[in-house]
């Protein structure tokens, strides 16, 4: 079976509460994927889908540009750790010139792509699969990183690299253990419903961070 057929199959069409405006492929009750067990995944060669998700962090990141899109007008997105496409989707829906959403597993780089078709907005993300520890920041005006602070030795050099790119940096996240504490501030906070499978709360707090000078 092809990546995007596999996605479609083993997904449901779905928005989440605070961001109705993007629909996404995403698991839930309802599907095969929320059930899945690891050896199923094995079984096809798929890494944990923390694509099929819309995380907290990204959900507060994606509400928070499409009510401020003058953050991202006319301005070349990178979207980092993009997942479903979540924020990528928001950037472009609220004028960003150009989105390159960048994942480091190739199934989150289809299943962004995929969304970004449901969203129609398609002609103006570009998702990539890609490592960010490292990448090239220069050719972009802002950088957005929804929720990908989980571990800490990942964290810790994203934190480092992002700190020496010129542009912009805005994260979404809950006050995850590895999110950076010093050098951020905090622009919104949102109440996010999500699910139980991944976060201990049906309800939790996300906030929109602005990297600033330490
Ligand atoms: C928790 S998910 C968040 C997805 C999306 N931003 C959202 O908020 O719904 C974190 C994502 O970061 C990706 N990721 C982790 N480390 C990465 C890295 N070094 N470079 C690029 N992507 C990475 C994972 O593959 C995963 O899709």
């Amino acid at each position: 079976m092809e990546l995007d057929e596999f996605i479609r199959a083993n997904t449901k069409i779905t928005a989440t509460a605070l961001v109705p405006e993007i629909r996404l492929h995403l698991a839930t009750e309802l599907t095969p994927l929320w059930h899945a067990t690891e050896s199923y995944l094995n079984q096809v060669n798929i890494g944990a889908p923390f694509w099929a998700f819309a995380w907290v962090g990204g959900q507060a990141l994606a509400r928070y540009l499409l009510d401020n899109p003058d953050v991202v007008r006319g301005l070349h997105v990178v979207d980092i750790g993009s997942g479903g496409g979540i924020v990528a989707i928001a950037a472009a829906m609220a004028g960003a010139d150009h989105v390159t959403a960048l994942d480091i597993d190739p199934v989150a780089a289809m299943a962004c792509a995929v969304n970004a078709t449901l969203n129609r907005v398609e002609d103006r993300i570009t998702a990539a699969e890609g490592d960010a520890i490292g990448y090239d920041f220069a050719p972009y005006d802002l950088i957005l990183v929804g929720d990908v602070c989980y571990t800490r030795g990942e964290s810790e050099d994203l934190t480092h690299h992002l700190r020496r790119a010129a542009a912009p940096v805005l994260f979404g996240d809950p006050g995850r253990q590895f999110m950076p504490r010093k050098g951020i501030h905090q622009v919104a906070t949102y109440t996010v419903e999500t699910s139980q499978e991944i976060e201990a709360k049906p309800i939790t707090e996300a906030s929109v961070w602005r990297m600033v000078g330490l």
